[in-house]
């Protein structure tokens, strides 16, 4: 089968099945802070690490919601790791909420305190990047329209870990359980890893 993005034959795919083939996707839990004070948190899945030194996190959000409008206000976010232990919260941190409530409260979540940037951090969320914004733009399209979709680009200025997830010097991913999304409302977590060296021998560092 082969289609342009909006021909897509609905008998055959009724719901668009883009996103279950880049697939999976890193969840940024993005914690952030209202001008007013009220902690906001929300997963986005158009979401990456784009750079080391200096590190660069992305995501995108279809349309300016309470995440970037924060953003755009306060120039400070945290991705906070969401692991299998924390589906449920994840889910819920979706909810569209006033700006004035906060998702932590609605899906029963500890805070815990930043050291360098003010929103705070998931308590039960074993990692987390905090960030200061360095680009907040609206994304073109080939014809150069504006789309609706939001980029948020940050430096990550300092990083947690619970080193009861590290072993022998590595971040244990397979015991995180790191969450990711597929397509549809499914989600994928990390069970196992395959470890196989470069063949040019390079260590860890290279990209
Ligand atoms: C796993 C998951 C991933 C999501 N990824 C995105 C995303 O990448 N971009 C987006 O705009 N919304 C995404 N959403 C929806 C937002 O989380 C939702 O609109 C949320 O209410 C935004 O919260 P905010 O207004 O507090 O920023 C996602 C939802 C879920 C459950």
């Amino acid at each position: 089968m082969f289609y342009a993005p909006d021909d897509r034959d609905r008998t055959l795919l009724p719901h668009n099945p883009l996103k279950a083939i880049v697939a999976p996707r890193p969840i940024g839990w993005i914690s952030s802070l209202s001008p007013a004070g009220v902690a906001n948190i929300a997963p986005y899945s158009f979401f990456n690490l784009v750079s080391e030194s200096p590190d660069m996190v992305m995501f995108s959000s279809s349309g300016v919601k309470d995440t970037v409008r924060n953003i755009l206000d306060t120039g400070e976010f945290v991705c906070n790791l969401a692991t299998r232990a924390l589906l449920a919260q994840v889910n819920l941190t979706s909810a569209v909420l006033p700006r004035e409530e906060s998702e932590f409260d609605l899906a029963g979540l500890a805070r815990a305190p930043s050291r360098l940037v003010k929103p705070p951090r998931v308590a039960r969320s074993p990692c987390a990047l905090e960030c200061v914004a360095v680009e907040v733009r609206e994304l073109a399209g080939r014809s150069g329209a504006s789309t609706g979709h939001w980029l948020v680009f940050g430096e990550i200025v300092g990083i947690h870990i619970d080193e009861a997830f590290v072993e022998d010097g590595i971040l244990r991913v397979e015991k995180l359980n790191s969450l990711a999304r597929c397509g549809y409302f499914d989600y994928a977590a990390v069970e196992e890893i395959h470890t196989l060296p470069r063949p040019g021998g390079q260590s860890f560092t290279s990209a």
